[in-house]
């Protein structure tokens, strides 16, 4: 079975004016910053969606949708289950890749980095400003983990609900947390006629952010 239709056939011309070392900024945060509030600007919802690339130490890549919750002291933050495939691979193996795709700016960007658990007390405080619904969600997921039906989910959201009961402030569960991505390498796509994109990578040397173009 395929799809009805016709893969090979779609295709977008992009229109985008060039991106160009001379008018990048030269600090890579200025400029993810940059393209952010631009896509912020003509895409409020979901632009902070983001591909989280991990792998098993044996080097299985997982790939999944997470959402960036933050960028604080260079790194980027997102929230999740630590015992999820996703936070078991983290903890064997910190190496991971982000990926933007913000298609109405025909734009991508690309980071390599290293991941590491955000305090106990910053995810709590993250926790606590989610809606209860989404904090009742998070005790009744075992993320990752085979469950019988979605009435076993139910189930449970009930039971939270049972027990949580008048309590205004629901506890952060222990499992859930949060990771800080530090960047070792950035880049920037855009697509441009004719499928001579402009790439920019940002890479760390001695400590100093260099960048140089990448061929499409
Ligand atoms: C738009 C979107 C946003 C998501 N945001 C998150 C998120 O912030 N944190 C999270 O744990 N899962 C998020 N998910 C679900 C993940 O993609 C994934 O299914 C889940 O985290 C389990 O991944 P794992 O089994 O590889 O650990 C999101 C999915 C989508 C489609």
């Amino acid at each position: 079975m395929k799809p009805n239709a016709d893969l090979a056939s779609i295709r977008r011309d992009y229109i985008q004016p060039e991106f160009d070392i001379k008018n990048a900024k030269e600090d890579p945060f200025e400029q993810f910053s940059d393209w952010f509030d631009e896509i912020a600007h003509i895409s409020p919802e979901e632009c902070n969606c983001m591909t989280l690339a991990t792998a098993s130490p044996e080097g299985v890549p997982h790939a999944r949708v997470v959402l960036l919750k933050g960028i604080e002291d260079y790194k980027f933050i997102f929230y999740t289950n630590t015992q999820s495939d996703k936070g078991n691979e983290i903890e064997k193996n910190p190496r991971v890749c982000l990926n933007f795709y913000w298609w109405e700016l025909s734009r991508q960007v690309r980071i390599d980095g290293i991941a590491e658990r955000v305090s106990d007390e910053q995810a709590t405080s993250y926790f606590q400003s989610r809606p209860r619904e989404s904090q009742i969600g998070a005790w009744a997921s075992p993320q990752s983990s085979p469950i019988g039906s979605r009435q076993v989910l139910e189930e449970r959201v009930k039971q939270l609900e049972e027990k949580f009961k008048g309590q205004d402030v629901i506890p952060k569960p222990k499992q859930w947390g949060g990771y800080a991505i530090s960047p070792m390498s950035l880049e920037f796509w855009q697509g441009r006629p004719s499928r001579l994109h402009d790439r920019l990578i940002y890479f760390l040397d001695d400590k100093q952010w260099k960048v140089r173009r990448l061929a499409p």
